[in-house]
C-alpha cells in the first residue's frame, strides 16, 4: 500500500472506531445546528481533530480541508476530509454513515478511503491502481442503462430552492429504474457504486469533502462521474451523476430536460 494511503487509512480508523463507540452515547451529545437542517457534535468534531492529527503527524506540511475546521496550511498536498459522513443517520442510531478522506495532488486527486465502522468495511484507491474493499479488487456495475438500474441519490434537503428540479429529475429516473435508494451518506453511496452495488448515483448541492474520496474510488472502479453537463467540475458545482461509463451518459441525457440555469452551471 502507497505510504500516504497508509496514513489515511490509520486516520480512518481512529476516527472510524471512536465514532462506533460514541453510537451507545448518543443521548448524552449535544448537538448543535449549523443551518437548517444541518447538525453538528462533539463526535464530528473530535474524529475530525484525530484524523487531522494523524495525518499532520505524518505530513506536518500538508494543508487541509476539513469539513468542521474549515482550511490550514498551504501546500500542493491537500488532505480533504468528512470525519462523519451521515451525521443525521449518527444522531439517530441508523446505522450507517462513514469517515471519508482524500488527498489531492496539485488539484488532482490522487488517495481516497472511505471507511464504514459498523460494517467495518474499508473501501480505498490510490491513483492508477484500482480500488478495494477489505484488499480485494472492486469494479463498477455493468449496467448498461437506467432502465432496471439500482440508483442512489441524496434529498436537497439544505437547498430546497432546487426541490421542483430534482422532483423532476427523480420522477424521470424512477420511472425507468429498478428502484432508488436515499441512504443517508453520499460518502458510502459511492463507495457503493464504486463496488458495483448501486449501479448510479446522483445528487445536487454537495460539498468537496462528501465526494472526494468517493470520486477516486469510482474512477479507479472503472466508473465516470461528472457534473451534470457531462463536464469534471462536480467538486465545484457540488452536482454529481456517477456510473460506469454508458449507464452515466444515459443518466446524463435524461437530466438534461430537467436542469435550471443554476443547475446547467
Ligand atoms: C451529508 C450526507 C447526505 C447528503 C448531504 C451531505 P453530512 O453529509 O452525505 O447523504 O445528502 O448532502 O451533506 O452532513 O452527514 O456529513
Ligand atoms: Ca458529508
Ligand atoms: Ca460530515
Amino acid at each position: 500500500m502507497q505510504p500516504m494511503l497508509n496514513i489515511a487509512v490509520r486516520a480512518a480508523r481512529a476516527a472510524g472506531d471512536y465514532i462506533a463507540r460514541q453510537v451507545n452515547n448518543i443521548p448524552n451529545l449535544t448537538v448543535e445546528s449549523k443551518s437548517p437542517n444541518d447538525f453538528v457534535s462533539q463526535v464530528d468534531r473530535q474524529a475530525e481533530a484525530r484524523i487531522i492529527d494523524t495525518l499532520l503527524q505524518a505530513y506536518p506540511d500538508h494543508s487541509i480541508l476539513a469539513e468542521e475546521s474549515g482550511t490550514q496550511g498551504d501546500s500542493d498536498y491537500q488532505w480533504i476530509i468528512d470525519p462523519l459522513d451521515g451525521t443525521t443517520n449518527f444522531l439517530h442510531g441508523f446505522p450507517h454513515f462513514a469517515v471519508s478522506i482524500a488527498l489531492s495532488h496539485q488539484g488532482k486527486l490522487q488517495q481516497a478511503v472511505i471507511y464504514d465502522p459498523l460494517k467495518q468495511e474499508l473501501f480505498t484507491a490510490s491513483r492508477g491502481d484500482g480500488a478495494t474493499l477489505n484488499n480485494r479488487r472492486i469494479r463498477v456495475s455493468k449496467q448498461l442503462n437506467t432502465r432496471g438500474a439500482l440508483l442512489g441519490t441524496g434529498f436537497p434537503f439544505r437547498a430546497k430552492q432546487h426541490f421542483p428540479a430534482y422532483q423532476a429529475m427523480f420522477a424521470g429516473f424512477f420511472e425507468a429504474a429498478a428502484d432508488v435508494r436515499r441512504a443517508g451518506s453520499a460518502a458510502l453511496d459511492l463507495a457503493y457504486v464504486a463496488a458495483g452495488r448501486l449501479d448510479g448515483f446522483w445528487e445536487i448541492g454537495l460539498a468537496p469533502w462528501d465526494m472526494a474520496a468517493g470520486a477516486l474510488l469510482i474512477r479507479e472502479a472503472g466508473g465516470l462521474v461528472g457534473d451534470f453537463s457531462g463536464e469534471d467540475r462536480y467538486l465545484e458545482t457540488g452536482n454529481i451523476v456517477t456510473a460506469n461509463p454508458k449507464l452515466f451518459s444515459d443518466m446524463i441525457r435524461r437530466l438534461q430536460p430537467h436542469l435550471t440555469d443554476t443547475l446547467k452551471a
